[in-house]
């Protein structure tokens, strides 16, 4: 370990911030840095106490620049593959986290920076921040799951004409396409987004992991089947003492003290 992802729970052990570290690189992702963030959050997944986590961007400038030009200068076709399998890893490990990942997007989010970004729960932007996928500028394409999420996310109108033209949208075109879900004062991104992620950690966890679960799972899949997803997590979240004592605590009035079980 490098320490190309700092892992910061000293404020709230629940809310898990990671940060890619490489500023003086505009912390463009290499396979250091990946095989990183991969094993953060596979550590953290595995820790029950984790309600949600934060990835920002070290540094005034960028949450990450793409992947690293440098690095992908000598890649061979099948070092790409393994490079791109690495940066689906990495991007399929976020949304299959039991917690939200909320992207804090400090800056530029472009290439593999902005694909990190889509495979998070949701996005809150800096309003220096600039996102897209830069790739065509140098011959390639988005490699790490961009042309799919995107549209997914935004549309296929709007991915099409952003990976074609290699077009960046500053914050509020983002927030306007529905790239992002709110831009906030560049000093102020980090506060803001604590605050939603302690208040999604205030919750249920184990009802909040299952709405993600099915959020996902149920989006691709036909309405009956999602639906169906839905029930089975429905019912089984009446199985948790959580379920017990957010029912009860309504009854009676008062917060409901939820212990994650
Ligand atoms: N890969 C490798 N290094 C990168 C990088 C990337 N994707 N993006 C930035 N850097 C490096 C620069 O090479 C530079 O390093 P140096 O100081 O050793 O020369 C450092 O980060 C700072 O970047 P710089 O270009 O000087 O900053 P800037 O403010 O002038 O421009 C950007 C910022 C984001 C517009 C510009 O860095 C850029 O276009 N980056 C590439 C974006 C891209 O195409 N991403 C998709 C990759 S597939």
């Amino acid at each position: 370990m490098t320490n190309t992802v700092l892992c910061d729970r000293s404020t709230d052990a629940a809310i898990a911030v990671l940060t890619l570290n490489r500023p003086d690189k505009l912390n463009a992702l290499n396979a250091e840095l990946l095989a990183e963030l991969d094993a953060t959050l596979a550590t953290l997944s595995a820790d029950a106490t984790v309600s949600c986590a934060i990835l920002t961007g070290a540094g005034d400038k960028a949450f990450a620049a793409g992947a690293d030009i440098a690095a992908m200068l000598e890649m061979t076709t099948e070092q790409a593959r393994a490079f791109s399998e690495m940066g689906h890893r990495v991007c399929s490990r976020i949304e299959k986290a039991p917690f939200p990942v909320i992207g804090a997007i400090n800056g530029f989010a472009l290439g593999g920076g902005c694909e990190i970004a889509l495979a998070c729960d949701f996005l809150y932007a800096s309003d220096k921040a600039k996102l897209g996928q830069p790739e065509v500028n140098l011959g390639v394409m988005p490699g790490f799951g961009g042309t799919q999420r995107l549209a997914r996310r935004v549309g296929i109108g709007r991915a099409r004409e952003l990976c074609y033209t290699g077009d960046t949208v500053d914050a509020e075109e983002a927030r306007r396409i529905g790239l992002v879900n709110a831009v906030v004062p560049h000093a102020e991104l980090l506060t803001k987004v604590r605050e939603q992620a302690a208040k999604i950690a205030s919750k249920g966890r184990l009802a909040v992991a299952q709405c993600k679960r099915v959020l996902f799972s149920g989006a691709d899949v036909p309405l009956d089947v999602a639906n169906a997803l839905e029930t089975q997590s429905f019912a089984m979240l009446f199985g948790t003492k959580d379920r017990a004592e957010g029912m009860k605590a309504f009854l009676e009035k008062r917060k409901p003290a939820f212990t994650g079980t």
